[in-house]
């Protein structure tokens, strides 16, 4: 169930008319509902207490570079869920918002030794280590500080994960991950670092996935390793999957998180079963998409209505610099107006003012509107505000939190100020 939804002829977000949140905060704003958070991050732990699994034995670590406000971190982070990062940032950012640091995994191709040193101080609960001079290094920031790091090796499965080339990352020409081939020699060099404790296994094969099957297919790649792993005395305590499952933009009909994991923990059950005595294998997934992007939205007022020589334009007050999915992927967003009316429609072209010809948001839609209507740009809780910039010095927009009828400004709008506070002028 869709938590923004018409009553009458006016877009809620859960018990809240999104027109009042516009008049008391401006626009544009992201808008997010917590029950959609929390049902989201439900469907995966439901499915994974059906399949008998304790927090120790599954664990999801939401990935932070989907949204990472800290008011969305501390709800997942009330609700169990651990954390996946890719920066020293995000790690503070998941600190600042209460989580838990032995539920962190650190995750990315280019790690500095300060981020190393940060997240050994705070004893993460592993690195998902992706080179062998990435090894290198983690043993020698932890050799310096007396400590051993936890480490995971993301290989790289070679798997089609069928989805946009920008968002697909298990192939073997991409730079993530360790060539399969070279996946055992690897864990080899890490086993006999003395600063490094092996753990676990990992894979991200890519984002917006509609099917299970190319995630089940580097499921069965990395059991392959796991066996071979065994086979050399080198035990792993966890076992990632990865992120990546989709959500419905359009009419995109992807695969439901329980049906996925149901498939994926019968399948991890057989196996134990089979080859380790039913001995289980802790299970650790990444989702950052399927837990976020159906929960926001980014409220937008149009500026201007333009007819062209060829084409309408409604040019509204976000931009790319906003949501730059777009610009950046040509990817589909659904456009409500706020208020529904009761006039004829058009096509439009939905723009925002910055200057550049990719600055779309949406095009060719049947809009009823007026200059100076709301619109909601839909499915913008994933990779919205975290890849906005300040093009064109424009301040990052609002956030605002929902639920129910409680309404929490999350995120004030940054101030052209803000934009110029560090740069000086020289003398
Ligand atoms: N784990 C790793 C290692 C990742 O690189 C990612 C996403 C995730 C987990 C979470 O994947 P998800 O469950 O959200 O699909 N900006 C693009 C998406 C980039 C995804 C990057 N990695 C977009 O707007 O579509």
């Amino acid at each position: 169930m869709s938590h923004f939804a018409y009553r009458g002829n006016k877009l809620f977000a859960e018990d809240v008319a999104l027109d009042r949140l516009a008049a008391e905060f401006g626009t544009p704003t992201y808008v997010y509902s917590s029950a959609s958070l929390i049902e989201n991050f439900s469907s995966y732990a439901a499915a994974c207490s059906k399949h008998g699994r304790s927090e120790n034995d599954a664990l999801v670590c939401y990935s932070v570079k989907s949204n990472s406000n800290l008011a969305v971190l501390s709800l997942l982070g009330k609700q169990g869920s651990g954390f996946d990062i890719v920066s020293g940032g995000e790690l503070l950012r998941v600190l600042a918002a209460g989580g838990d640091p032995s539920k962190v995994i650190f995750s990315g191709v280019g790690k500095s030794r300060d981020e190393m040193r940060l997240a050994l101080t705070h004893d993460i609960l592993c690195f998902n280590v992706e080179s062998i001079p990435e090894l290198h290094r983690l043993n020698e920031v932890a050799a310096e500080m007396h400590k051993q790091a936890p480490v995971s090796l993301r290989v790289n499965p070679d798997v089609d994960a069928k989805t946009h080339p920008y968002i697909s990352t298990g192939l073997k020409d991409n730079k993530f991950g360790i060539a399969f081939s070279e996946a055992i020699e690897t864990y080899k060099v890490a086993h006999n670092l003395k600063n490094l404790r092996v753990v676990g296994i990992d894979c991200h094969i890519g984002s917006q996935l509609l099917d299970d099957a190319p995630l089940l297919e580097a499921l069965d790649k990395v059991i392959e390793l796991v066996d071979e792993l065994h086979q050399a005395g080198i035990e792993l305590h966890h076992l990632d999957i990865g992120g990546g499952i989709g959500i419905t933009y359009d009419d995109e009909k992807p695969v439901k998180v329980g049906d996925y994991l149901s498939r994926l923990f019968t399948r991890i059950d057989a196996w134990r079963a089979e080859k380790y005595q039913g001995k289980p294998i802790t299970v650790l997934f990444e989702p950052g998409r399927s837990i976020v992007g159906n929960a926001g939205v980014l409220l937008t007022e149009i500026q201007y209505l333009k007819h062209g020589a060829t084409k309408n334009f409604a040019v509204v007050d976000a931009a790319m610099n906003d949501l730059m999915r777009p610009a950046m992927y040509e990817a589909w967003h659904g456009v409500q107006p706020v208020l529904q009316r009761d006039i004829a429609g058009q096509t439009y072209d939905v723009v925002g003012p910055v200057c550049e010809s990719g600055d779309w948001l949406a095009r060719e839609r049947a809009l009823a509107i007026e200059q100076g209507d709301l619109l909601a740009i839909m499915s913008a809780g994933a990779y919205g505000m975290t890849m906005a910039s300040n093009y064109n010095t424009r301040g990052r927009a609002a956030e605002v939190l929902i639920d129910g009828d409680k309404i929490m400004l999350v995120r004030k709008r940054e101030m052209p100020a803000d934009l110029f506070a560090l740069e000086s002028i020289p003398d």
